[in-house]
């Protein structure tokens, strides 16, 4: 099939890459002048890895192009998907303009018979408006469908080509044809696509996010409790995570909800609760502990060094959200770098792919280091903000003798107090007895 995918950020890349490397013949439209010319001169303009390797074949293979133009993009499709960011208001309220803004511009291109598929995530009820908005602007036949993505940054290739679950929201029984069709050779393992109308389709994406966001913020909570009373919340973790019932994913305690999906998500599943007069009052507890934990451990780093923050010279291993990404979008680690700033602290990152991004964010407020041993130095404090697997094990004595006083914050219980303790260093983590 010939298909258009607008916007290529971190979803609409991999979502167009992906359709492309199942033989479809997919042109990745952006507004953005400035991505489109990187991608058609062999450029991510993300890191996700795996993903500049599949891109290179489809356009070596020509199943693959970038372009401006989605005039022309659209001339030819009969799927257009829909990829735009859609960030939220400072009332917690979805903002779908660039949602709209595309398919009104879809609306006025196209010469016969189109699919919108919406993967961008809306607030109930927006496809509805927009298939509203779209039918005002064409006298051309359409359908839309809501096809949220669950693709997880960092994973996102593996993730899209092979997902859990395939969701289709769409009320034309050749439309849902159309889209099993086109997702048949991504289900292959047995994985369900699974049919609902197009409310469900979005509440599904909403409802994922929240259970997830819960989640970490339970074991969040119950770290604060191994901290209060004693217990490892490693080890509790463990305990909790082989119940059949519950499973692995998503308790990991740390710093919490980060990134530019999981945190607006949960914001806009509590707005839109407000705006209905049915309060969620569990999403907007999530939010507020959110936000309390990671005050805490910001707190903690604070407390210990006192007045003696200003002037210190502070290393902070990982800035993204999670490991394997670029994207600082929401990350923890801007909160504690802004708190470390603000109290006079110097401070040196090292981030294995977010650099470009954190000068873009900082400017030279930040210093950056080209490998992390670089950022200790002198350092008189280390903060863990995100788990890549080089932090993992390091060199503890290299590090010991880097840094000017041995003080770790481990946002992301990489190590053993333990051994912290036996290699003579302070350390605090998230749920465990400091040492
Ligand atoms: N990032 C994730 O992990 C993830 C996962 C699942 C769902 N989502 C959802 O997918 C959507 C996209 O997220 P993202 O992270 O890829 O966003 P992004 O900001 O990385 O990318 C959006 C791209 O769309 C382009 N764009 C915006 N308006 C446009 C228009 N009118 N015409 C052409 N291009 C336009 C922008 O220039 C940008 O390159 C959001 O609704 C998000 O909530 C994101």
């Amino acid at each position: 099939m010939k298909i258009t995918v607008i916007g290529t950020g971190y979803v609409g890349l991999v979502v167009g890459t992906g359709l492309a490397e199942n033989g479809h013949l997919v042109t990745c439209v952006d507004r953005d002048s400035a991505v489109i010319e990187m991608l058609n001169a062999g450029k991510l303009p993300i890191h996700e890895p795996g993903l500049e390797e599949l891109v290179t074949r489809n356009v070596e293979e020509d199943r693959l192009q970038f372009s401006t133009d989605l005039q022309s993009a659209v001339a030819e499709t009969l799927l257009v998907f829909i990829c735009v960011g859609t960030p939220v208001g400072p009332d917690g309220n979805i903002d779908d303009s660039e949602v709209f803004r595309a398919a009104e511009d879809v609306a006025r291109s196209i010469t016969g018979y189109r699919i919108l598929v919406n993967k961008s995530t809306c607030a109930i009820g927006s496809t509805e408006r927009l298939r509203e908005r779209v039918a005002e602007l064409t006298s051309e036949p359409f359908d839309v469908v809501v096809n949220p993505e669950f693709l997880k940054e960092g994973a996102a290739v593996d993730d899209f080509l092979r997902p859990d679950r395939i969701i289709v929201g769409c009320e034309d029984v050749r439309v849902m044809e159309i889209m099993k069709e086109l997702y048949g050779p991504f289900l292959r393992t047995g994985k369900p696509l699974i049919e609902m109308d197009l409310r469900s389709a979005e509440m599904t994406k909403f409802a994922t996010n929240a259970m997830l966001a819960v989640r970490i913020n339970m074991m969040n909570e119950l770290a604060g409790l191994c901290e209060a009373h004693g217990g490892d919340i490693n080890r509790v973790r463990e305990g909790v995570a082989a119940d059949s019932r519950i499973g692995q994913a998503y308790l990991f305690p740390g710093l919490g909800l980060g990134g530019s999906c999981l945190p607006k998500d949960v914001e806009a599943g509590a707005h839109m609760g407000r705006a209905k007069d049915v309060p969620c009052r569990l999403l907007e507890a999530v939010l507020q502990l959110n936000d309390e934990h990671l005050r805490r451990f910001i707190n903690r780093i604070l407390t210990f060094y006192n007045e003696e923050l200003a002037g210190a010279r502070i290393a902070v291993w990982g800035a993204s959200f999670k490991p394997r990404t670029d994207d600082i979008r929401g990350a923890p680690a801007l909160r504690i770098i802004d708190a470390l700033l603000e109290a006079g602290a110097e401070v040196v990152v090292f981030d294995p792919a977010a650099g470009l991004r954190l000068r873009q964010h900082y400017g030279d407020r930040v210093a950056l280091a080209p490998k992390a041993y670089n950022a200790l130095e002198q350092a008189d404090g280390l903060v863990i903000c995100t788990e890549w697997r080089e932090f993992h094990r390091p060199d503890y004595e290299r590090m010991g003798e880097l840094m000017r006083r041995k003080v770790i914050f481990d946002g992301r219980n990489l190590y053993t107090p333990k051994t912290m303790a036996d290699r003579g260093f302070r350390y605090f983590s998230v749920g465990r007895a400091p040492v």
